[in-house]
């Protein structure tokens, strides 16, 4: 039976009919906000290529902390940006360290917000690289330590969950490991399990001053090439105890988020990154698309491939748009 009987034209006739039979949905809680601390007090520095963000020291995160409570998104994932960087990225590890400093004040502040962590060095290592550097290459099984170390000390400073973002060889292992030798075994970790080297990534390398200073990420990062890869990736991550996967960027692998979706019965987020929201902000205010909707599209594709929830920079205006 096909036209005149059939016509799917039917159920899009009202607003109504459509919101009915909707298959996917967002909500706030689904959403993780991005944010950036840095040393000082009242210090607000713009993201010029990523409008309405900033670098914010420590007490200027507590007011964006409250809107994310008070709009009931699921959670924020923190980055530091610290006083100083070096060859052994201390600043990563340092019980004192930035990323340190915000976690206590936000959990003391709002104890109920959803605190994750970026576990990586690059934002701490004075030539931009993920990991320790030897002879010009990233040594895997060095940096483990580094993360480790840098895991247990957001945990001990209050972060509810940790994101290691370096894609190091058995570093969800390592991590794991750690956080149960110091007796934090109910302390979830995130893994970017299946994360490429990226274009995308360009607005957050000026937001975090991360760009490496020698070469590009190839050498751990994914090649954008591999989906199978990518399953491999997630796979091991969860051998070695990851809790939930992510992959990221978002909307030019929605491939890969639907067939971790379909292979893997875990949380799955996604992260929209920081050139997937330039891009749209960027064309919005030329007047080449709209933005609400050119957001919600977004946010609603990476949904329908099968992400449970989205790291994004739309958090809050997405969650505005919905309320
Ligand atoms: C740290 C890290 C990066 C991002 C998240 N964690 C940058 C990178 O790998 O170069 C990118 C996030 C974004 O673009 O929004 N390794």
């Amino acid at each position: 039976m096909a036209f005149p009987v059939q016509r799917l034209r039917r159920l899009r006739s009202t607003e109504s009919i459509r919101s009915l039979v909707r298959e996917t949905r967002l909500t706030p809680a689904q959403f993780v906000l991005p944010l950036f601390a840095c040393p000082g007090e009242g210090v607000r520095k713009d993201i010029s290529s990523m409008p309405g963000h900033a670098q914010l020291s420590v007490d200027l995160l507590l007011p964006e902390c409250a809107d994310c409570a008070e709009l009931g998104i699921g959670g924020v994932i923190l980055f530091g940006i610290p006083e100083e960087k070096d060859e052994s990225a201390s600043g990563a590890y340092d019980p004192h360290g930035i990323t340190q400093r915000a976690v206590r004040a936000i959990k003391k502040e709002f104890p109920k917000l959803l605190v994750m962590t970026d576990v990586c060095n690059c934002e701490y290592t004075s030539h931009g690289h993920c990991g320790f550097v030897r002879d010009g290459k990233v040594d895997n099984d060095l940096t483990l330590d580094w993360l480790a170390k840098t895991a247990v000390s957001h945990v001990c400073a209050g972060a509810d969950i940790v994101a290691p973002s370096d894609m190091m060889d058995g570093r969800v292992g390592a991590i794991r490991d750690a956080l149960d030798a110091a007796g934090f075994h109910g302390t979830p970790i995130l893994s970017y399990a299946a994360k490429y080297a990226s274009a995308f990534y360009g607005p957050f390398r000026e937001a975090a001053e991360s760009a490496p200073q020698f070469g590009d990420r190839r050498s751990y990062q994914m090649d954008c090439a591999n989906g199978r890869e990518a399953m491999r990736e997630i796979e091991l991550d969860l051998e070695e105890g990851a809790d939930m996967i992510m992959v990221k960027p978002a909307m030019a692998y929605l491939d890969v988020i639907r067939a971790a979706r379909e292979r893997f019965d875990v949380p799955l987020g996604a992260y929209q990154v920081s050139g997937e929201f330039s891009m749209i902000m960027a064309a919005a205010r030329n007047g080449w698309i709209e933005q609400d909707r050119a957001m919600m599209e977004s946010l609603t594709s990476i949904r329908r491939a099968g992400a449970d929830f989205i790291l994004t920079y739309f958090a809050k205006a997405a969650s505005r748009a919905l309320a």
